[in-house]
């Protein structure tokens, strides 16, 4: 018999058919939840719900919709008795950001106000936010822990603040709240099926997707933007995590809100930097191809070196990443070359 005082077990997934939030959808449906997927395909597309069906033998219920649209996020959360939002849905590409702030703000910050309004209209109050590292701005010490300054220097990074600010007046507001804020380093790499993946259109802005596109013939080169950083060989360092850790960040992340309340920022990320040449060649290496590349002048805004600290994670959510650099570059080059045939 069904236990009425059992939380629910449907979480819906703002965002649900983009490449944070698709990947999660599996390790959340393999843990046995129910999962909605809530999005305006603006940046992914519906075939995505067929191709999750494939990897969990489960049809996934998909909504289109936009998160503004308060009414729509009223009705599905009903719908579907959700117990809890996983809210992925945004704008997230930062140069567009600096030419289109408005879109940013009414996408990334109008939106999440719109979530928070149907979730108070009825009564939902579990809620993981995708942060990011660019909440932290420039780092003023490295590894950059959840009480480093936050200092963003671009409107998408703002949005990301913004967003957490008001999450965290909203848990002082009322203490039934339970919200983490998962700030997500670098995230690369696919689903080991091959069938999910990035999806970005035209020309790639961040550097994995980038280099897969060299190694499959589709771009000529790789532009490496800058080569004299004050790094071991003078290229950017970041802190790249798989996709499928960061999947699984978010089923910890769940198992924690079920017992705390509060408001919690998280890094989500590895401890370890990589540099664009490290990249570069970890990804021959896995794709068995040859990247060329080029060195060209820093990319404005860039920094030298980000790594998250990780040691909160590992006590709040007794979760790590356990993914290595070839695992990434692997899956990342075998969704690069199934997804000509998709
Ligand atoms: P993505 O673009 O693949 O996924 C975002 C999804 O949200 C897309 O499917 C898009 O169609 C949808 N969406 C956007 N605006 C919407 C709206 N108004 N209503 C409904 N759906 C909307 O991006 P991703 O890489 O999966 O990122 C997911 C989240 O994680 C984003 O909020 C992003 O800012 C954040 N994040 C990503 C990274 C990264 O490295 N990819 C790092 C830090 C934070
Ligand atoms: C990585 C390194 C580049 C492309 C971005 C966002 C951040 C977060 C993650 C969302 C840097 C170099 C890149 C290229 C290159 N996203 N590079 N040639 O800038 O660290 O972070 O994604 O929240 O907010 O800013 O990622 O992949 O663009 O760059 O040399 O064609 O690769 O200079 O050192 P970034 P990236």
């Amino acid at each position: 018999m069904k236990n009425t005082t059992e939380p629910s077990k449907c979480i819906l997934l703002t965002g649900g058919t983009g490449y944070i939030g698709s990947h999660t959808a599996i390790v959340l449906a393999e843990a046995g939840y129910q999962v909605v997927l809530y999005d305006n395909l603006c940046n992914s597309s519906s075939s995505v719900v067929d191709r999750l069906q494939n990897i969990t033998a489960q049809r996934m219920c998909f909504v289109q919709g936009d998160i503004r649209d308060t009414e729509l996020l009223v009705q599905t959360l009903q719908a579907h008795q959700v117990g809890a939002v996983i809210h992925f849905a945004g704008l997230k590409a930062v140069g567009e950001s600096v030419a289109k702030p408005i879109d940013y703000y009414a996408n990334n910050v109008q939106g999440t106000i719109s979530l928070l309004q149907a979730m108070q209209a009825t009564n939902i109050k579990t809620l993981i936010f995708s942060s990011s590292a660019a909440v932290y701005g420039n780092p003023q010490y490295l590894p950059i822990d959840e009480a480093h300054p936050t200092s963003p220097t671009n409107p998408y990074g703002r949005s990301k603040l913004q967003i957490e600010e008001m999450l965290s007046d909203l848990a002082v507001s009322d203490e039934a709240w339970r919200i983490a804020c998962l700030r997500y380093f670098n995230a690369v790499g696919a689903h080991k099926s091959g069938l999910i993946g990035e999806a970005s259109c035209g020309v790639p802005d961040n550097l994995m997707p980038y280099v897969a596109q060299v190694a499959c013939g589709r771009l000529p080169h790789l532009n490496i933007f800058g080569n004299d950083y004050p790094t071991p060989d003078g290229t950017g360092v970041r802190d790249y995590i798989h996709v499928m850790d960061i999947a699984d960040g978010h089923l910890s992340a769940m198992n924690f809100l079920d017992t705390e309340t509060g408001w919690h920022p998280i890094n989500l990320g590895t401890g370890q930097g990589y540099s664009v040449l490290e990249m570069v060649k970890a990804f021959e290496a896995a794709s068995g191809t040859l990247i060329s590349y080029e060195y060209s002048p820093p990319r404005p805004g860039d920094i030298a070196t980000c790594i998250a600290k990780v040691e909160e994670a590992e006590k709040l959510l007794k979760w790590r990443a356990s993914r290595g650099l070839n695992e990434m570059c692997s899956t990342a080059w075998c969704w690069q070359v199934n997804k000509v045939e998709l």
